[in-house]
């Protein structure tokens, strides 16, 4: 069943936002702020400097985003509880620090850790953006002025402030960006960090099970975790995600478009072939089984009854029948895990089947391959290119493959 729509215009539906207040007068805007990207879908966390709190009440915030305020390093200090900081940089998908004033803009650039947004923003991995509000001569200030170029200069997304009555009552530019206008910046810039837009990519992950009897099956040890990273990492960047899962127990994540579960390489075989002349990529990282018991018993097998032998049967391949009817708007990318260094191996599949790719990982390496939360793989090429990643967390190896992929087969 479909779950989530890529195509939708809304691009904050989903987003993650950890929404940094600081103690500017402007900070009472943050209140429509706030409600303005929650009415567009995405999900906010509200983290406040000690000074914001003088502006307006945690209280105010954490209604309008149902999830409570943070704004200090400890919750109770004498339970020994506080607030992971890293836990939230992770969480997010973008900071934004709106209002930004210029106490925390220069401890931004200096990496100070005085508070706990700055520990956030020091442990965040994902993007930052920032609405400096403050008076005029605040704004022009050459520190501020310069300590807005450095941030620029290290991705710090500026969103401008505009030009106006100040609360100060000068006239001229300082004021906050208005929160509809921010919401926008943010929604366009969401757009734009979406190269895979309008890309139907099928993708299969984890193993399959090949029934014996009713309760017992040959199968493999693979956990689907790098097929899911990929479905992510690709969903997030926009692709339209059918995701073609065997029997893993991994939550669908977020903006997949359609998860299918499956058991057996028959069922996989059938719901991808059915849909790949309508896609534009096809990503087989699942481990099919190659053969499964001839046959099948219905009941189980017990004690005493249990055949001699079990004979097996070939199962069908997937990978070389996508490739077979692959079109040439078509991109196919098998993987591959070898238990030597396998390169002879994955070129020979790589031709064999057709594919534009082959993702290679070996079972000697530490650390790679089933179970694992983390991988450490090869790209080969056709037309002899191949790239080679170090041991990486099988999300981060996710976002290396799609940008390679994209890079060099679809520039
Ligand atoms: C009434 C009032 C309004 C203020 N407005 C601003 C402002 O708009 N921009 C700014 O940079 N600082 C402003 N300040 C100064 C900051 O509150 C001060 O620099 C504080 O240390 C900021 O801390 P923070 O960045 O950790 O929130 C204001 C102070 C007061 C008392």
């Amino acid at each position: 069943m479909p779950l989530a729509s890529p195509s939708s215009e809304n691009m904050l539906t989903g987003r993650r936002i950890v929404l940094g207040i600081t103690g500017s007068i402007a900070a009472y805007k943050s209140a429509t702020l706030a409600r303005e990207l929650r009415r567009r879908g995405a999900e906010v966390r509200v983290v406040m400097t000690p000074g914001a709190t003088e502006f307006i009440t945690p209280l105010t915030l954490a209604t309008l985003v149902d999830n409570p305020v943070h704004s200090d390093f400890t919750e109770d200090e004498h339970a020994g509880v506080w607030t992971n900081h890293v836990e939230l940089g992770i969480w997010g998908d973008l900071i934004l620090i709106a209002p930004a004033t210029a106490n925390t803009l220069a401890a931004m650039v200096h990496g100070q850790c005085d508070n706990l947004l700055q520990a956030v923003l020091l442990s965040a991995r994902c993007p930052v953006a920032v609405a400096p509000a403050m008076d005029l001569d605040m704004f022009t200030h050459a520190s501020t002025q310069s300590n807005l170029k450095t941030l620029a200069e290290r991705g710090v997304d500026i969103i401008d402030p505009g030009t106006g009555p100040l609360a100060s009552g000068l006239v001229g530019k300082g004021r906050m960006a208005e929160p509809e206008d921010i919401a926008d910046h943010l929604a366009r810039r969401f757009a734009a960090d979406l190269p895979w837009r309008g890309k139907r990519v099928i993708l299969t992950a984890g193993p399959t099970h090949e029934p014996l009897d009713a309760v017992r099956f040959l199968g493999n040890r693979s956990s689907g975790k790098m097929g899911f990273a990929l479905a992510e990492v690709l969903a997030a960047r926009g692709a339209e995600v059918t995701l073609v899962a065997g029997p893993v127990s991994l939550e669908t994540p977020l903006r997949v478009h359609e998860r299918i579960d499956v058991q057996t390489a028959e069922e996989m075989n059938e719901a991808v072939q059915a849909r790949w002349k309508d896609m534009d990529w096809g990503v087989a990282c699942a481990a099919v089984s190659d053969f499964k018991p001839a046959e099948t018993t219905s009941g189980k097998w017990h004690r005493g009854d249990m055949p001699e032998a079990v004979v097996l049967a070939e199962n069908p391949d997937i990978l070389a029948t996508m490739g077979r009817s692959k079109q040439p708007h078509q991109t196919l990318i098998g993987f591959a895990l070898e238990s030597d260094d396998g390169q002879a191996s994955a070129q020979g599949k790589l031709e064999r089947k057709n594919l534009d790719a082959i993702v290679l990982n070996s079972l000697k390496d530490d650390g790679a391959g089933f179970g694992h939360d983390t991988n450490k793989v090869s790209v080969l090429f056709q037309g002899g290119k191949s790239v080679s990643f170090e041991l990486k967390s099988k999300y981060d190896v996710a976002c290396d493959l799609v940008e390679l992929w994209r890079t060099t087969l679809n520039p």
